[in-house]
């Protein structure tokens, strides 16, 4: 038996904890998850190491969600079990063991296809992530659609991973970047959008949200503005689908890409959703098994989707855990993890904004502003900064966040940035606060 995923009930957790400086206690309080299954549960108990110490800091602020998310109890749990007690290569066997483990691969794909809401799992590809599933359009759309001089438009906002994977495709090709300009304050200039578009664009592909800036793109518009010249579009979902409910067939995008670990999961899985009529329309990634019909020297033949994706011995110990994943973020809801992190990210803007010097980058308005907050204290190096915090206890990324164009485009080397999950409080922004004063003294 799989452990139940859904929080543990009856657990509470009211605890006094030392403030930053080791000295002041502070009153801890924690979501509660109003309105989801788990009433009255502490969201904080199932992520075990939210109470480390690190150095003498007790306990970890953990900003750093943008990066990778902690994994609750319940992920970890399943997966372990199933190395202890399903344990078999999938779609294989005919043996017990094997039929127990395709059965959990499966039922992961059917709960990755009524998170996203896609039409079937044929249309739900498990990928290492993201960045994969992003190689893997440009790679196989490339090749089936794309020739000598046309256009992929991507935003200047982009993570590398939707950057370079079309380079490669321009190295081999001799396709054209077309790059849709952003505002000073971060957002897409849609005007620029219909202005790109022209006979030669081939596909448009953005993210979401920017993993740095942290807005969130009118993308359902953009597919709108695509559609309306036959374009397809891809989503890169990596910062989006752990913050707020994605329904591919509202936005009626073609592709979506999300990553495991950034929504509870593990590391090492990922999905990409796209539909029907394009998996059936573009070749392979890669070969090998699985993704075969039939093999001879001269010829093969595919398999059905979504299988023709999906070459060689699939994680399928990981798509457990990210099923668990999913079910963990929807027993906790939406509802609430979207209105917990905006009043949270309004919260940290408001704080932050009360520090001389302080520079948020992205959307002022924390309305339209998702869970990443990247920022820079007068001249103080991020690298400093996020050091320095880091000796505090608190733990952010520094850097380019894999954006260089974008860094370039803001004029800067890098930035600190804080990143929300569902755990996190109102003290850790504090926290984060106290952090930064300390450290601009000492500068
Ligand atoms: N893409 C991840 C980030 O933004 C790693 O930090």
């Amino acid at each position: 038996m799989l452990p139940n995923p859904l929080p543990r009930e009856g657990r509470t957790y009211n605890k006094k904890m030392k403030d930053i400086k080791g000295r002041q206690e502070v009153n801890v309080t924690t979501p509660s998850l109003r309105g989801g299954q788990g009433v009255g549960v502490d969201v904080r108990f199932d992520f075990p190491i939210l109470a480390r110490k690190i150095y003498d800091k007790y306990p970890l602020v953990y900003l750093d969600n943008a990066a990778t998310t902690q994994k609750p109890r319940q992920v970890v749990e399943a997966m372990t079990e199933e190395y202890y007690n399903v344990n078999a290569n999938v779609h294989r066997g005919v043996h017990f063991l094997s039929q127990q483990a395709t059965d959990l691969h499966e039922q992961a794909r059917e709960t990755v296809r009524r998170f996203l809401n896609a039409r079937s799992t044929s249309e739900i590809v498990f990928t290492r992530g993201t960045t994969e599933s992003i190689n893997l359009v440009a790679s196989c759309f490339g090749q089936a659609f794309m020739k000598e001089g046309d256009e992929v438009l991507i935003t200047e906002m982009e993570h590398h991973s939707n950057i370079v994977s079309w380079q490669l495709l321009q190295q081999r090709q001799g396709i054209k970047i077309r790059v849709i300009p952003i505002t000073d304050e971060g957002t897409v200039r849609l005007d620029s959008v219909e202005a790109l578009i022209n006979e030669r664009t081939k596909i448009v592909s953005l993210t979401h949200v920017s993993n740095v800036l942290g807005t969130i793109n009118p993308v359902k518009e953009i597919i709108r503005m695509a559609h309306a010249h036959g374009v397809p579009v891809l989503i890169d979902g990596a910062q989006s689908t752990p913050h707020f409910r994605v329904d591919v067939q509202d936005l009626d995008c073609d592709f979506y890409a999300f990553s495991g670990h950034k929504i509870y999961g593990p590391t090492g899985i990922g999905v990409l959703y796209g539909k029907e009529e394009w998996l059936n329309r573009i070749p392979p990634y890669m070969g090998g098994g699985e993704m075969i019909k039939t093999v001879t020297f001269e010829h093969t033949t595919f398999n059905d989707l979504p299988y023709k994706f999906e070459a060689g011995t699939p994680d399928y110990v990981a798509s457990t855990g990210l099923a668990r994943a999913l079910d963990y973020v929807s027993s906790v809801g939406f509802d609430f993890i979207e209105a917990h992190e905006k009043d949270l990210t309004a919260y940290a803007m408001q704080r932050m904004m009360e520090i001389p010097g302080m520079k948020i980058f992205g959307p002022q308005d924390p309305a339209l502003h998702d869970a990443v907050i990247s920022f820079q204290v007068g001249n103080i190096h991020h690298l400093d900064m996020g050091t320095l915090l880091d000796r505090l206890g608190i733990a952010v990324r520094t850097g380019h966040h894999c954006a260089e164009p974008l860094m370039h485009r803001l004029g800067i080397e890098g930035t600190c940035r804080a990143s929300f999950a569902l755990y996190n409080t109102k003290e850790e922004v504090d926290a984060l606060v106290a952090g930064i004063q300390r450290i601009q003294q000492m500068f």
